[in-house]
């Protein structure tokens, strides 16, 4: 089990356990009000007028439910989904061969949808807008195109990356919904839902304690629980209450902020070989041995919206919480909203 195994970003198959979690209805994606609200209101309107749902854009941090979402619009649209990842499609022909298959009103998902190479990009254009599809057909002299009507169908969108999406892209989606950290009440929300389906024995103060240590993160809370489950079956009678959960996770080194062993080693690189920065992404990647696209998809979010990392024009700063969580005080004689200056 590697250390970060539950935050990766993946586009394999989701597992089994996965599956079962995942919620069925909107009644049961408990929390980000905002963009369930606008969601519904889109698909009521679509099947009132009886038409393919707007195209819709998805974007956030990994584990916050963007798949789930999009699987939730396709049901409740009645319709079917089609789903694949955008380094997937290599060339035109796949995506025609995608496109063409589709049926009217079907949601069409793809994930991280910042990685499409640029070309596919540009046939998905009037794809999106037009319904129709231009192909070229050979090269050279003889090359021409054919244009392919498509049935209306629904382009759901994901991406962790919304600043990597290019401006034309994303002015063919509508609005851009962008899903935030879930709040610890959510997140226990979400547990004890999962712990019914799994069958665990949990009370509101274990959950509660588990939940503050998820990261905002659904995925996480998930498989801390089953973390959490395997410990109190061998180490306590079977149930979780706080004091399991806390026991539990100590032992996975997962502290009170939900920060585990990666996010303490970013926090120290930055204070003790930086110096508290400004420090550059890559840098600190190479200095804690990680990619540095995980890291700013991954673990600098959840550190910059906790307040223990700053981004600066000029790299990274340590904050004075990060400071406090090594039992340092932050140095004096440099003022850190300086350095955003
Ligand atoms: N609002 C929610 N309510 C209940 N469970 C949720 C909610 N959001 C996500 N989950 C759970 O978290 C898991 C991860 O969600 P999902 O796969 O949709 O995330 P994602 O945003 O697509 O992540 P990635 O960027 O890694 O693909 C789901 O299997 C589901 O069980
Ligand atoms: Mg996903």
């Amino acid at each position: 089990m590697s250390e970060n195994y539950y935050k990766e970003i993946t586009t394999d198959p989701p597992s089994e356990l996965e599956i079962s979690l995942r919620p069925a209805s909107f009644v049961d994606f408990l929390g980000q009000k905002k963009v369930k609200d606008r969601l519904l209101l889109m698909v009521e309107a679509a099947l009132r007028r009886g038409e393919a749902l707007g195209h819709v854009l998805l974007c956030g941090p990994p584990g916050l439910g963007k798949t789930t979402l999009s699987n939730l619009l396709a049901t409740a649209m009645g319709s079917h989904i089609h789903t694949i990842s955008g380094p997937q499609i290599e060339k035109a022909g796949d995506l025609a061969g995608i496109l063409t298959s589709l049926e009217e009103k079907d949601v069409l998902f793809i994930d991280e949808i910042h990685r499409l190479h640029a070309k596919i990009e540009e046939y998905l254009y009037p794809a999106m807008e037009d319904f129709s599809l231009d192909i070229m057909i050979d090269q050279g002299p003889a090359a021409k195109t054919v244009r392919i009507d498509l049935p209306p169908f629904t382009l759901v969108g994901a991406t962790t990356r919304a600043g990597m999406l290019t401006a034309p892209l994303r002015s063919r989606f509508g609005v851009t919904n962008r899903l935030d950290y879930y709040a610890t009440p959510e997140l226990s929300r979400i547990i004890l839902r999962s712990s019914q389906i799994l069958r665990v024995d949990i009370d509101d103060a274990g959950s509660m304690e588990i939940a503050s240590r998820s990261r905002g993160t659904p995925r996480v809370a998930n498989t801390l629980l089953r973390w959490v489950r395997d410990y109190a079956e061998v180490k306590a009678d079977g149930r979780i209450t706080s004091e399991v959960a806390i026991a539990a996770l100590t032992m996975i080194e997962i502290d009170e902020d939900g920060l585990d062993e990666m996010d303490k080693r970013i926090l120290e690189s930055v204070i003790y070989k930086f110096d508290g920065g400004p420090v550059g992404i890559g840098t600190i990647a190479v200095s804690v041995g990680e990619e540095e696209g995980t890291l700013e998809d991954v673990y600098e979010p959840y550190l910059i919206m906790q307040g223990f990392l700053k981004r600066t024009p000029r790299g990274r700063v340590a904050m004075p919480s990060a400071y406090a969580k090594f039992g340092l005080s932050a140095p004096t004689g440099r003022d850190t909203q300086q350095e955003l200056l």
